[in-house]
């Protein structure tokens, strides 16, 4: 979806994407992120990602960025090499790839301070929510994305019965819906 939000922002003249990994956990996500925007975006444009979490014990450990062997697996060499110090147990993520990263607390359940999100990764986190608290939660997600954003929901979840605006994007390797406005 990286081409399609590039081009939308071809024409408005917006060059940077904006990204929240909600419910970032010990921080995988938005690393891997962060690596994949290094990497792959045109050097004419730049990023910004928010990590959230409710748990402050969770945003530390993502924050500290410590990661041992066993967590690591999968990622490629040349990554490990660039992003990654070798520790004592582990790896740890460089600082120039921390300081991308905008790590916050934040209660799903609120309506966010943030706006004009390109895409927003929350994976495994709805299932924790009854269908009212899930329906509230998505709407915010509507509320902080930019129009024709992208919003990533867990393999097992769904918005499907849901009373949301979002439309449904099939692809075969991730449940994804769409800001169609
Ligand atoms: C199972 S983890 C999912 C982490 C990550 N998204 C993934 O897919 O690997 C669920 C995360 O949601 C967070 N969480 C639970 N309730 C939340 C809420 N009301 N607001 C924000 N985060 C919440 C938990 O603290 C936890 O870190």
């Amino acid at each position: 979806m990286l081409p399609e939000i590039l081009n939308l922002k071809k024409t408005s003249g917006d060059t940077t994407v904006r990204i929240w990994s909600a419910g970032c956990s010990s921080g995988e996500e938005p690393y891997t992120i962060a690596m994949l925007l290094t990497e792959k975006l045109p050097p004419n444009y730049k990023f910004e990602i928010v990590a959230s979490d409710l748990s402050l014990k969770m945003l530390m450990t993502a924050k500290e960025g410590f990661y041992d062997a066993m967590h690591i697996v999968g990622v490629p060499d040349p990554y490990l090499k660039k992003y990654f110090d070798a520790v004592p147990n582990g790896y740890k993520v460089k600082d120039t790839l921390k300081s991308k990263i905008r790590f916050d607390y934040h209660n799903l359940k609120n309506a966010s301070p943030w706006k004009n999100f390109d895409i927003v990764f929350c994976r495994n986190v709805l299932i924790y929510f009854d269908e009212a608290t899930q329906t509230g939660v998505v709407n915010h997600f509507w509320d902080s994305m930019a129009a024709k954003g992208f919003l990533y929901i867990g393999h097992s979840e769904s918005l499907f019965g849901m009373d949301t605006k979002f439309e449904f994007v099939k692809t075969q390797w991730t449940t994804l819906y769409k800001k169609w406005t």
